[in-house]
């Protein structure tokens, strides 16, 4: 199996040399723990490789997206010009009348993201977040159907696909919902915490990675102007 870069300085030494090309990642985490910053690695990463991306933003408009990563000297704007990159942006709340307006089902969404990869050629996709996603439809068999089913057909064009995924603060889940960890090949679990000083750690374990051997064990994360990077030798 072919193994590739996931785009976040460290982190394939942890996958002992990449994740598996084609395969799905859960990028759990609570709330500032680095899954926008991660996902957004993992994109850039197949631009840098002339390989066509799809970027997935149901927490913040395309615009703010943008201007955050810039800050982290993340350039997008070329590339989207160029054709090579889609944003699709936009928060929850008005994503969820326009889907109750048009009376869509979990099929109509998997359809339109399908398309759009398919109109790029995208090699990689990224979802910030999937429980987001899943919060449009209300019923809970949906919700796990139309994950199972997304990250189905999204394998199926030959994606490589992250999804990232918050976790309520202070349990020990590593999903939102307890199904999403199940439906993909690999889970990642991202932790921020604060010690006794109101110093914050981060943190980053592997889970599971299907088809490759990993370490095991949490690894120091940190972020800066100069992006997320693993502390591991
Ligand atoms: N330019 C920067 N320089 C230094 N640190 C930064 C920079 N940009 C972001 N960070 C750090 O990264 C954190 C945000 O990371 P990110 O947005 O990826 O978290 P998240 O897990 O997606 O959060 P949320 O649950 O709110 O979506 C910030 O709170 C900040 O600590
Ligand atoms: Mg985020």
């Amino acid at each position: 199996m072919k193994k590739i870069p996931v785009g976040v300085k460290g982190i394939d030494a942890l996958l002992l040399g990449g994740m598996p090309e084609g395969k799905s990642i859960l990028v759990s985490g609570n709330c500032g723990a680095g899954k926008t910053v991660f996902a957004s690695h993992f994109i850039s990463e197949a631009l840098r490789n002339h390989e066509n991306a799809v970027y997935i933003s149901l927490e913040q408009e395309k615009g703010k997206l943008m201007l955050d990563l810039q800050e982290m000297g993340i350039h997008w704007h070329s590339h989207e010009k160029k054709g090579k990159l889609k944003i699709i942006g936009g928060n929850f709340a008005s994503l969820r009348r326009l889907k109750d307006k048009r009376k869509a089902h979990s099929a109509d969404l998997i359809q339109e993201i399908v398309e759009v990869v398919q109109e790029l050629k995208a090699k990689r996709v990224a979802i910030d977040s999937v429980n987001l996603l899943l919060s449009l439809f209300d019923d809970g068999n949906e919700q796990r159907n139309c994950f199972a089913q997304l990250n189905y057909e999204l394998q199926k064009q030959g994606c490589t696909v992250l999804y990232t995924c918050e976790v309520p603060e202070y349990t020990p889940m590593i999903s939102w919902f307890g199904f999403e960890e199940f439906v993909v090949d690999g889970v990642f679990m991202l932790r921020r915490q604060s010690d006794h000083k109101q110093i914050a750690h981060r943190s980053v374990e592997i889970i599971k990675m299907r088809g490759s051997g990993h370490k095991e064990g949490s690894f120091p994360l940190r972020i800066s102007d100069k992006g997320m990077e693993v502390l591991y030798r």
